[in-house]
């Protein structure tokens, strides 16, 4: 087989790794194609997203081969792995008419910038119930907060725990109700359609067999930040096409859900939504907790290392919630000979950069200020710059 040139550099590095096969079947890969066209969808993303050769990156850590599936250049408002999702979410919204929603997550949340954005562009109200995760600064209109309000959400700030989140996004819609507006209430209140939401993932499985096959290459392994949706929709295309691919996600809750149960029913609801045989069991899904660090939101030093070698090496943002978490899983997984050099890694990236402006002192940004602000040089991660 010819040497492999994917977008981005090629290099002798790329070359010398040995090649997978792309194996999977022909004949369901179309029975699920014609399933998720034969969906209502409203056009939100730049799809196909683009798939990246992260060889500098490959080589900084001494293998594996590892590729970008780009899900954070999807285009709707900085992009994002929710976009795909709200095609056929808010399709089916609109479709019973729906005309304001209501939707519930942290601060930060990529759902919710998603969310304002395809709001914006289909003409619904959007109302955000944002719950705290990193106390007053929170606070700081910055990162997503910011773009929620540029994008025109009523947003409230609220204290309290995830099931108390739900209750207010529950009264909130009723509140609306009552004003006889027909209201599609989001997650994090709604559960009941993220069956539909994983179908977007699934979509993402078949949209990379065919830029394997495109190219010619193929790979053994995926790897995405997930708790739910994002890896049952791979989960449920994966083994209805004969299991191509390792699928290994990295959650950032850490060990407050069970995410082999959660994303097993919910690819389960997404086999029923497009009339699919296969049933994905727990204990199918590889998901780790263990890298989470102190919680949801809570940045971690190898989190944050992750992220500045990411960005060094390649010129692309993680965020620190989700995207970094899961690359340093990677990294450690790696390092561990987990995952061997002669691998070909899929690292999909689900977007949630904005969330980097709000994390300036975490990423220790902030303290590199006042150096500026003498005009030094500065650099981050080292001391003193010459000038
Ligand atoms: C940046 C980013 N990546 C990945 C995910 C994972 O999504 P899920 O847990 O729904 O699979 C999210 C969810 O909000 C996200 O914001």
């Amino acid at each position: 087989m010819p040497p492999t040139r994917l977008a981005g550099c090629s290099s002798e590095w790329e070359i010398s790794i040995p090649r997978p096969r792309l194996a999977y079947d022909e004949r369901r890969l179309e029975q699920l194609e014609a399933s998720i066209r034969a969906l209502p969808r409203v056009e939100l993303a730049h799809l196909p997203t683009p798939l990246d050769a992260a060889d500098r990156l490959s080589q900084a850590l001494g293998g594996p081969r590892i590729l970008f599936k780009r899900e954070d250049a999807t285009g709707l408002a900085l992009g994002g792995n929710k976009t795909r999702m709200f095609e056929l979410v808010l399709a089916e919204a609109t479709e019973a008419g729906c005309e304001a929603v209501v939707a519930s997550s942290a601060v930060q949340s990529n759902y919710l910038r998603q969310l304002a954005a395809a709001c914006a562009r289909l003409g619904l109200e959007c109302h955000l119930i944002l719950k705290r995760v990193r106390g007053d600064r929170d606070n700081e209109v910055q990162g997503g907060l910011l773009l929620d309000l540029l994008l025109g959400a009523k947003v409230r700030l609220f204290d309290g725990d995830w099931e108390a989140l739900a209750l207010e996004a529950e009264e909130e819609a009723e509140r609306l109700r009552h004003q006889g507006k027909n209201v599609y209430l989001a997650r994090s209140a709604n559960t009941s359609d993220l069956g539909l939401y994983a179908v977007a993932y699934c979509e993402v499985l078949v949209e990379l067999i065919h830029q394997l096959k495109e190219r010619d290459t193929a790979a053994d392994r995926l790897w995405i930040a997930s708790s739910d949706t994002t890896q049952a929709g791979l989960a449920l295309a994966n083994k209805f096409l004969g299991s191509p691919w390792r699928i290994s996600g990295v959650s950032p809750f850490g060990d407050a859900i069970d995410t082999q149960t959660a994303m097993s029913e919910i690819a389960n609801d997404a086999a029923d939504v497009l009339g699919l045989d296969t049933v994905v069991e727990p204990h199918e899904i590889e998901n780790f907790l263990q890298y989470a660090g102190a919680g949801y939101g809570i940045a971690t030093p190898q989190a944050n290392s992750a992220l500045e070698l990411v960005a060094r090496n390649e010129g692309t943002l993680l965020d620190p919630v989700y995207t970094a978490k899961a690359m340093a899983g990677l990294i450690d997984k790696i390092e561990a000979g987990e995952v061997s050099e002669s691998e070909t890694v899929v690292f999909v990236h689900t977007g949630g950069t904005p969330a980097v402006f709000a994390y300036p002192d975490e990423l220790e940004l902030s303290a590199l200020s006042s150096q500026l602000s003498r005009g030094e040089w500065v650099q981050l991660g080292a001391d003193a710059v010459a000038g």
